[in-house]
């Protein structure tokens, strides 16, 4: 009998004990399952945040085997190797896709119900990896995809024009990484669009700020790993948001990566775009109006993940 309010965190390394600290803070799960290849590491984890219980009205947390998932509503899987300063995303695929080809076998022989969130990167690929190796619906595997990049605009926007995140409508689709794009048609401050709020606001050299800021959310994730070796923090709250919307059923639209079967006119891969998350996972993909320019740019990430996936043995 799945219970929708257990789940389990594989991998216990930076993000996995961030997201467990992360959602241990939300309340939403009555037990919380960390699983790591090194299990001593689990325990270790689960002993920290245990320690925290009394001040956080939380989840039972403790350090599990594969056993622990058979009844778990969500699995989140953030195991594999992570981005050194001089790599990009996609160059951990090779290590991570074995990883998962390892991983994936384990929890589906004992979980067949679940909802698996991929976070580990390259995780439109990895995402991908995870439906072909589970055999589960499109709706239950899906992946943190481009969630983070667009609060990292969302945020950079807000710092931008002084005005409150929560008043920005900023979406980041594709891959989850360099050939990622920023919808900038779509772009919109309560309603205003994003040009005329600019200048609203004493802006008006459109093309320089929405490269200058498109850089900066693009090339975040490199600059923090140079300065502290990996991102945790913001990937973290991101999965956080993520498995929010599908505890309390919230139908978010979320840039999450999920099998695209002709939407945007691309099918069989899995990259980000706008798509209702609710109890039943990422249930809806929806189609948002795309310019040219970014519409082109969609086709061009689409055809590089494409290439990846073509190349690998599944
Ligand atoms: C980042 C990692 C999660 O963008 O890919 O920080």
């Amino acid at each position: 009998m799945i219970n929708n309010r257990k789940t389990a965190i594989i991998g216990c390394g930076f993000v996995g004990a961030s997201t467990a600290f992360s959602l241990m803070h939300q309340g939403l799960f009555s037990e919380l399952v960390l699983i790591d290849v090194n299990e001593e590491k689990a325990k270790g984890e689960a002993m920290d945040l245990s320690h925290g219980r009394p001040y956080v009205d939380t989840s039972k947390i403790y350090a599990g085997t594969y056993d622990d998932v058979a009844d778990c509503g969500l699995i989140i899987i953030t195991a594999g190797a992570n981005q050194k300063p001089d790599e990009t995303r996609l160059d951990l695929v090779h290590k991570n896709v074995s990883i998962f080809k390892s991983i994936i076998p384990e929890i589906t022989k004992r979980n067949s119900e679940g909802i698996l969130l991929v976070v580990a990167n390259p995780v439109d690929i990895l995402t991908y990896v995870t439906l072909k190796l589970s055999g589960f619906p499109k709706n239950r595997v899906f992946g943190s995809g481009t969630v983070l990049d667009s609060a990292r605009f969302q945020y950079l926007l807000s710092e931008h024009l002084e005005v409150d995140s929560g008043s920005i409508q900023a979406f980041i689709i594709g891959e989850h990484g360099d050939s990622e794009l920023a919808v900038w048609s779509d772009t919109n401050v309560s309603g205003i669009g994003i040009n005329e709020f600019c200048e609203m606001r004493g802006h008006f050299d459109h093309e320089k700020s929405m490269k200058r800021i498109f850089d900066d959310v693009r090339n975040s994730a490199y600059e923090i790993i140079e300065k502290k070796g990996a991102t945790y923090y913001g990937v973290a709250i991101a999965v956080s948001h993520i498995a929010e919307s599908i505890i309390r059923n919230k139908n978010s639209i979320l840039p999450v990566s999920s099998l695209l079967s002709g939407e945007y006119g691309l099918s069989d891969l899995c990259l980000s775009v706008p798509t209702i998350v609710n109890k039943n996972g990422a249930e809806q993909v929806i189609e948002i109006d795309l310019n040219s320019k970014e519409s082109n740019l969609l086709n061009k990430s689409a055809g590089q993940l494409k290439e990846i996936l073509s190349s690998l043995d599944l």
